[in-house]
């Protein structure tokens, strides 16, 4: 599996048991706590070995870091990295570091999966419910805590979310049999979505009242902050979302905010719902929000509602 389906990862079969999975993840610091920065970058740059339904391995950091600034700062990022990565019960084995401006970090994992086992974002199949597991909004809270704008306990709550393995959600969606899944990062929900609908030959339906938004995004939104990344977004999809006439300009953009570290879209067959809904309940995966469902018709394209 390769670049073609805008998949997670690529997927490489060894022989008939096993096949690996090989990713890579990184970006610039989400928050100003060098440990906290890490246990996130880790946690996104896992995400797309469980985004696949794999277990990851082994994995390597990748770093930049300005020399100027105090090594014990790299130390910290590095110990928050190494932190999650044990927590998923991955090895990191080495890594490399370049001099930088912009302090830089995120893993290149390699995971595990059977061959045939293996979740693509292309095969979502009509009648399928759509469940997130995250709630959104990390790309406005996060862009308000630079601007001193995101009051400090909502973007702890929101780091504590991006921090979270999408680890238990992987697995109770394996144990269930799913049809389709990718992670929601940089893209947001509708970025992702469309890749998941034009990789399917599919369409889909949101309803944005279901869509699980995280503690402090609305009153920011309404003062106005948006990443770039954001509208970025929103034009991306212009060729493919259809949206309702009642929904207003902030609403959509959260609809394309960019996210880290986001949570599973799960394309589940809808008899497998219920199931799916339980095993996530008992593997303590908080969020378990049905936002759409997947259509025969409005192939490749994305149509929200309130
Ligand atoms: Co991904
Ligand atoms: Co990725």
């Amino acid at each position: 599996m390769g670049n073609d389906t805008g998949d997670d990862a690529a997927v490489y079969r060894l022989d008939d048991n096993t096949a690996i999975i090989v990713t890579v993840d990184f970006f610039t610091p989400i928050t100003d706590d060098p440990y906290q920065f890490g246990l996130v970058a880790a946690a996104n740059s896992l995400s797309d070995v469980y985004a696949m339904g794999g277990k990851p391995l082994v994995a390597l950091n990748i770093v930049g870091f300005p020399a100027e600034l105090a090594v014990e700062m790299l130390g910290d990022v590095l110990k928050g990295g190494y932190d999650k990565a044990t927590q998923a019960n991955c090895l990191i084995v080495g890594g490399h570091t370049v001099d930088d401006a912009e302090p830089k970090y995120g893993l290149s994992v390699v995971g595990l999966v059977e061959p045939g086992k293996e979740v693509s974002n292309a095969n979502a199949q009509p009648g399928d419910v759509l469940v997130l597991t995250k709630p959104i909004g990390t790309g406005i809270i996060a862009t308000g805590a630079k601007a001193g704008t995101t009051p400090d306990a909502i973007m702890k709550h929101a780091v504590e979310t991006m921090a979270e393995l999408n680890k238990n959600a992987s697995e109770a969606m394996v144990r269930v049999g799913v049809n389709s899944c990718t992670d929601i990062t940089g893209f947001g929900l509708m970025g992702h979505l469309r890749g998941m609908v034009r990789g399917s030959g599919v369409g889909a339906n949101i309803r944005v009242a279901d869509v699980p938004v995280l503690r402090g995004t609305w009153d920011l939104l309404e003062k106005g902050t948006v990443p770039g990344g954001t509208f970025r977004n929103m034009s991306g999809v212009e060729d493919t979302v259809d949206w309702d006439d009642k929904l207003s300009d902030q609403q959509r953009l959260l609809m394309c905010d960019a996210q880290t570290s986001g949570g599973l879209l799960i394309s589940v067959p809808k008899a497998k719902l219920d199931q799916l809904l339980s095993e996530l309940a008992v593997s303590s995966v908080e969020t378990r929000a049905v936002v759409g469902e997947i259509t025969a018709e409005n192939s490749g394209r994305i149509r929200v509602t309130a």
